[in-house]
């Protein structure tokens, strides 16, 4: 079969690698209809999260039909079914599943020995996301084993497309989750930053948990326009202080909930000079994440706010103002996203027509363009904002 397979840094190529097959009862191989390139494939392209190994293959956001099921799936899926593909792999039987918290299941990472080194307690299996989450081959393929299948996938509901339901696998309930763990009150301003998909995403479930206020900050004018789009106020943090307009639009409390939809890729530029600071500092292998949206959070958030951080880090983060944080009695969550604890939900909200998620694609291509997509959604060539496969 044809997967994009990661070779080093920007290197991701369309190559034909061996078709999976089911190794364990609990497997089933899906066809891949669609898939998606996510803003966490672009750490790995850059090589800044550790672990990936040439000759893995890409992917975590992907959909598509049950063409075989191993013997202990016991009818929880059978061949034929349309599923999408939850980027954690879930056991749904150890006691992190059980209390739902899916993306920290005990049992699916078979690299458990690597996780519990770097982490200090092993984190679950994720499909194409380095040897430290299991080293799954991912969805950017035309067919993906999905391990422990009776518990990892998401139903579709007959009569919604492939683009209405696809980021039921990572983006929705990511964002959503983030809007979530900010316990928004009718009386919050809600700012994110990064209007990326992820941020578009929690943009649109802030306003639906019902903000006062919604603001997404961002520097590129297509992104900045689909978050008003879908509700938000817009901050272009090249033309205008962040802090300065956040402090404006509440009176000068500063946002009661602030989600870092960016994570350890900050923006680099010569107007915030930390940013500066931290990309020599990872260049020199002194710092692995560049921490610029975390202090400017913290700074600008109101006393006794959440700070919710769906954005990826990797390692490690310098200058936190962790005195800050402390005195104005900061809450702080994050993670990745347990998405089957949200999934019936958000599924039963497209159904509702509440929200259509695939409002935020801007380009659908072949799998053999992949990687050059790669390469058009991370310098947001085009107005991309989210890219979408067809294998
Ligand atoms: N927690 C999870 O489970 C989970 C799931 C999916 C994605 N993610 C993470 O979410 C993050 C965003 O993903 P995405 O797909 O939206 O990626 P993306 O790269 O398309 O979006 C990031 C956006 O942030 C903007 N940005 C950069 N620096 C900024 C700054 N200083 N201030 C304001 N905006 C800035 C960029 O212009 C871009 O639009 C990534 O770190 C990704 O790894 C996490
Ligand atoms: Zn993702
Ligand atoms: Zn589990």
């Amino acid at each position: 079969m044809r997967a994009l397979v990661w070779h080093g840094k920007e290197d991701i190529r369309c190559d034909t690698v061996t078709d999976p097959k089911i190794e364990d009862p609990r497997d089933a191989i899906v066809k891949v209809t669609s898939c998606a390139i996510c803003g966490s494939d672009l750490h790995l392209f850059h090589n800044f999260i550790p672990a990936m190994l040439p000759g893995d293959i890409m992917g975590h956001e992907m959909m598509g039909e049950v063409v075989e099921v191993g013997s202990g799936v016991n009818g929880h899926l059978r061949e034929g079914e349309r599923i999408v593909v939850p980027f954690t792999i879930i056991c749904g039987e150890c006691e992190q599943c059980k209390r739902g918290n899916f993306s920290v299941c005990e049992t699916t990472n078979r690299k458990k020995y690597l996780a519990d080194k770097v982490f200090g307690h092993p984190v679950a299996g994720l499909f194409g996301y380095t040897h430290l989450t299991g080293g799954y081959p991912g969805g950017q393929a035309e067919y993906v084993r999905v391990p422990f299948a009776d518990a990892t996938h998401i139903t579709v509901p007959d009569g919604l497309t492939d683009e209405q339901v696809l980021f039921l696998g990572d983006i929705f309930p990511t964002g959503w989750q983030a809007a979530v763990q900010c316990d928004i009150q009718t009386t919050d301003t809600v700012a994110i930053w990064g209007c990326g998909p992820v941020g578009q995403m929690a943009i649109r479930s802030a306003v639906l948990l019902g903000a006062r206020q919604v603001v997404g900050i961002d520097r590129l004018p297509e992104r900045l326009s689909m978050a008003e789009a879908g509700g938000a106020i817009a901050i272009n943090f090249e033309e205008e202080s962040v802090v300065e307009r956040l402090n404006e639009l509440t009176g000068g409390k500063g946002p009661e909930k602030c989600i870092d939809a960016i994570g350890l890729e900050s923006h680099v530029s010569l107007s915030q000079p930390d940013t500066v600071l931290d990309r020599a500092k990872q260049i020199m292998m002194l710092e692995s994440d560049r921490g610029h949206v975390l202090r400017e959070m913290i700074y600008v958030c109101r006393p006794a706010g959440v700070i919710s951080i769906p954005g990826v880090y990797g390692g490690l983060v310098d200058k936190v103002p962790m005195g800050l944080a402390m005195n104005k009695g900061l809450t702080f969550r994050m993670g990745q996203t347990h998405v089957n604890r949200w999934t019936d939900d958000l599924r039963r909200r497209i159904e509702e027509g509440q929200i259509d998620p695939s409002f935020v694609i801007t380009h659908t291509v072949g799998l053999g363009e992949g990687p050059e997509m790669y390469k058009v959604f991370r310098d947001k060539q085009d107005g991309c904002v989210k890219v979408v496969l067809k294998p």
